[in-house]
């Protein structure tokens, strides 16, 4: 029997009444084929179903009923599920309650039960708890919505805008030692997002995205593409939406400790990673930026002279003439196709080019968009969302189908034809370019000024209510315009990709790399990348990267980003051997130098001092020699939702006591150690000047750590459940391994 959320019950008058009604009832009152419930309660109404295994999916509108035409991440069906592959819920359900008796549904393992609470003296409201059933048939309390006595309702609506969109706070209790994982992609050293708020507003390198796997063995989503706040508190989790239609959220269970499981659940729910292209398993080379066709070319040959592996090089922006032309300046690329053959003759690899979804007045393609309706307005007038090298620009309006066929046909005719397959999906965060506004591009001078965020008006809504969709209507655009090109269903294995610098909830059912953003090229920024990439991983991101070497100088760092400096040259090899062990391999950057101008200063593995060329290459080597076991990760995450980026919760929190413990108050050792797969622990060095690195070694499972950790450079064995200190030479990143290394190599692992 566990602990039927105690801390709740002290604290909180509320829950001990769930727990009063709960006594009453008797097992012939669980209904357990039901196809859900709707609750009316005063104006409100709250519908409830069954939704995929072990999870209930409930929506909740004042007055009007949704139209049915409400922007959704969640399947319907759910991809797995007893109802998966027959027709959608809809709006079904088959009892109507007022709540006044407690009502019981049960699915799977979770069990949802209305109950009533006093909001002030002999006053109650009707609200909504979550059990796990656990083997022996007792009932642990997942989650209730809260409210404290009389306090804020805890569905609240409330409208301050001329018309009927509203606003939601959604409150839901929690207990201090929950721990919340999950919740997109932020740069905040944080595995445990407990205590924190987070803005559902994105930025450059930050993805807020409601979506949380919680320590307590359940899984949530708030379905909402509206801007707004997620909460997670000591006695509360909330969720706001600041204006919308409906509210609509999915919770699901799993035994405690089982995230895989949770993970299964919900990606089948959101979305199921598609098998990337084999070819995308090695090495991608990036730098900002290849100016021309000629360097273009000039830098394949030398990965082929040199006899360095690469998979795809990428055409970074401004290679354009105007933004929004969606082709390349026949300038300066005058052979697009010459040069997609020669690039593929001497390296193999496919080619990447970044397209922004900046439309400039001089474009030729600026006045078609206007007439037809395929850019985005605003609140106030004309839709300039900001401004770049002394011209308006304006977005694309990717929430628009048609807006997306047409960036799709410029892209398919001036890239795809010619030989470039894939896109990088740049500053596509909606709103002010996904940056506080700035005058992009130009003064320095005025970026601090506080000016609102640009209220940009989509097709599918205003930024406040929909603006949450417009990275992944993005994604969205090149997964339509790839699947048709190539005639393959969503779903299936890629043939090439996009990349993008955001995304949302199931953004990983698209071809689509999501990366950490522009980051800083400091010490500091590389160990903050490895728990954003953990929360990605855990918001069911698998395919993910970031810059090797982080993307711009840090202005307060005289070195940062300096190829020529060995301090920033020691950071380079450290970023790069870590970035092996990452879901894609990607290396990119604005570097400084002292000979070149920036914008054109090298950052070719070759170009960080000759006592480092081989240590670089030697890890684009071990990424390729490591490709049968990359592709396995993919295979399962494809399958089953398995998370590739593996925090330590997810293999020890069972197994090691001291494991949550540690996430608990996000300790190096969970924000900065995790497992690659089932068997490499990877816990990269992420400070300057070090020769060793000290390493905490989780209990395996087994219960007293037989099952050894071995480490990859000297196949030393440690036993698990202790602290180790490693040699770690500047040419060793620290792994350890779990099983023989040539299992590993062969990609036999699952
Ligand atoms: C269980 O509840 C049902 C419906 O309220 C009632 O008919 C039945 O007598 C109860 N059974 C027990 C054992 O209390
Ligand atoms: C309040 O509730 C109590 C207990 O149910 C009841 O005895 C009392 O009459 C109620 N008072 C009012 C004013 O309704
Ligand atoms: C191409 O770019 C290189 C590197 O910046 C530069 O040196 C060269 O002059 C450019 N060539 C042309 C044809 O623009
Ligand atoms: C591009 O290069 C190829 C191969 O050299 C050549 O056959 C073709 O005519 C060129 N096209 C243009 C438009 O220059
Ligand atoms: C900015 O505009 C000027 C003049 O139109 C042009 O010469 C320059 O190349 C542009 N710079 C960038 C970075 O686009
Ligand atoms: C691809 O797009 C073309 C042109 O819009 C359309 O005619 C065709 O049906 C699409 N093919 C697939 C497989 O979707
Ligand atoms: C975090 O928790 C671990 C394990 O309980 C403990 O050793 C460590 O001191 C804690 N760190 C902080 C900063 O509280
Ligand atoms: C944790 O990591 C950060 C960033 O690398 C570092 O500044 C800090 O010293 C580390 N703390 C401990 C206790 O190792
Ligand atoms: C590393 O140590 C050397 C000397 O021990 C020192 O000169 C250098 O500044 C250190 N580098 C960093 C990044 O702290
Ligand atoms: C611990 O290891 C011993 C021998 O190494 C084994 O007999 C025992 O079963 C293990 N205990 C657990 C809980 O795994
Ligand atoms: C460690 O073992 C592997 C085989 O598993 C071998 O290839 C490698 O050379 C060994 N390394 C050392 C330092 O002995
Ligand atoms: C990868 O797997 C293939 C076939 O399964 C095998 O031939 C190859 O040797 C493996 N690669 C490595 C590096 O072990």
């Amino acid at each position: 029997m566990r602990s039927f959320g105690q801390l709740a019950v002290a604290a909180l008058g509320c829950v001990s009444s769930v727990a009063a009604q709960y006594r009453h009832l008797n097992s012939s009152q669980i209904h357990t084929d039901s196809k859900g419930f709707r609750l009316q309660h005063g104006f409100e109404t709250v519908l409830v179903q069954p939704y995929g295994y072990d999870g209930f999916r409930v929506r909740a509108w004042p007055f009007r009923p949704p139209t049915g035409d409400e922007i959704s991440f969640l399947y319907d069906p759910p991809l797995e599920g007893p109802e998966a592959g027959a027709a959608a819920h809809g709006m079904n359900y088959d009892i109507s309650t007022n709540g006044l008796e407690p009502l019981r549904l049960r699915n799977g393992k979770i069990v949802v039960q209305t109950f009533t609470a006093p909001v002030r003296n002999n006053v109650t409201n009707v609200r909504l708890a979550f059990y796990r059933v656990e083997d022996d048939g007792s009932e642990t309390l997942l989650t209730n919505e809260y409210q404290p006595y009389k306090a804020l309702n805890p569905r609240y609506y409330s409208w301050n805008g001329p018309g009927y969109e509203f606003s939601a706070a959604f409150s839901f209790s929690t207990t201090p030692d929950e721990q919340v994982y999950g919740t997109g992609q932020q740069q905040d050293h944080l595995v445990n997002k407990k205590g924190n708020t987070i803005d559902l507003i994105n930025f450059n390198t930050h993805i807020p995205t409601p979506m949380f796997m919680s320590s307590k063995g359940y899984g949530f989503v708030w379905n909402s593409a509206a801007e707004g706040e997620m909460e997670f508190g000591a006695l509360r989790n909330r969720f706001t939406s600041r204006t919308t239609t409906l509210v609509d959220y999915a919770i699901t269970t799993a035994d405690e400790g089982d995230y895989d499981t949770l993970q299964r659940r919900l990606t089948a729910m959101t979305g199921r990673a598609p098998q990337p292209p084999d070819w995308t398993l090695g090495y991608i080379h990036s730098k900002l930026r290849y100016e021309n066709q000629t360097e273009f070319i000039q830098l394949a040959q030398e990965f082929h002279d040199r006899n360095i592996p690469v998979s795809m090089l990428v055409i970074d922006y401004q290679s354009w003439v105007h933004q929004g032309d969606w082709g390349l300046d026949p300038a300066l690329w005058p052979n697009v196709s010459y040069m997609a053959e020669k690039v593929k003759e001497l390296t193999g690899a496919e080619i990447m080019a970044s397209l922004w979804p900046s439309v400039s007045d001089a474009s030729d393609n600026y006045a078609t968009m206007q007439m037809e309706g395929y850019l985005a307005a605003l609140r106030s007038g004309p839709g300039i969302t900001d401004s770049w090298n002394g011209s308006y620009i304006r977005l694309v309006d990717s929430t628009n189908p048609k807006a997306r066929d047409f960036l799709w046909s410029k892209l398919k005719y001036n890239y795809y034809d010619k030989g470039i397959k894939n896109f990088w999906i740049d500053q596509a965060d909606g709103g002010n370019l996904g940056e506080a506004y700035q005058n992009n591009g130009q003064s320095r001078y005025i970026e601090s000024i506080p000016y609102p965020f640009a209220d940009a008006l989509y097709h599918a809504g205003t930024q406040m209510s929909v603006g949450k969709l417009y990275p992944w209507a993005h994604q969205q655009a090149l997964e339509e315009g790839l699947r048709n090109v190539t005639n393959t269903q969503m779903g299936s294995p890629c043939d090439q990709v996009s990349l993008s610098r955001s995304g949302y909830i199931g953004s990983q059912r698209f071809c689509s790399i999501v990366w950490s953003g522009d980051t800083t090229s400091v010490w500091e920024t590389l160990a903050k990348q490895v728990s954003a990439g953990l929360s990605a991983a855990a918001t069911g991101w698998g395919w993910w990267t970031q810059d090797i070497g982080g993307f711009e100088k840090d202005q307060s760092v005289w070195w940062s980003a300096n190829i020529d400096t060995p301090e920033f040259r020691e950071l380079y090899v450290r970023w790069q051997q870590w970035a092996t062990f990452l879901p894609f391999m990607r290396n990119h950057g604005s570097r400084d130098c002292n000979t070149q101008d920036a914008f054109t200063c090298d950052n070719e593995p070759w170009t960080y001092g000759e006592s480092n060329t081989p240590t670089i290459v030697s890890y684009i080597n071990l990424r390729y020699q490591l490709v049968n076991y990359t592709r396995a990760l993919f295979s399962q995450l494809s399958a089953t939702g398995r998370m590739i980026m593996r925090p330590l919760y997810m293999d020890f929190g069972m197994t090691d006591p001291n494991i949550m413990e540690m996430t608990k108050n996000n300790s190096n050792v969970t924000t900065q150690q995790y497992m690659y797969g089932p068997r490499m622990l990877v816990t990269p060095v992420t400070l300057p000047n070090v020769t060793e690195w000290s390493v905490y070694l989780p209990q395996t499972a087994g219960g007293n750590g037989t099952q050894p950790w071995t480490y990859w450079w000297t196949n030393a064995t440690y036993a698990g459940g202790q602290s180790v200190t490693v040699p770690a030479p500047l040419e060793h990143v620290p792994v350890f391994h779990l099983g023989s290394r040539a299992d590993i190599m062969s990609g036999d692992v699952f």
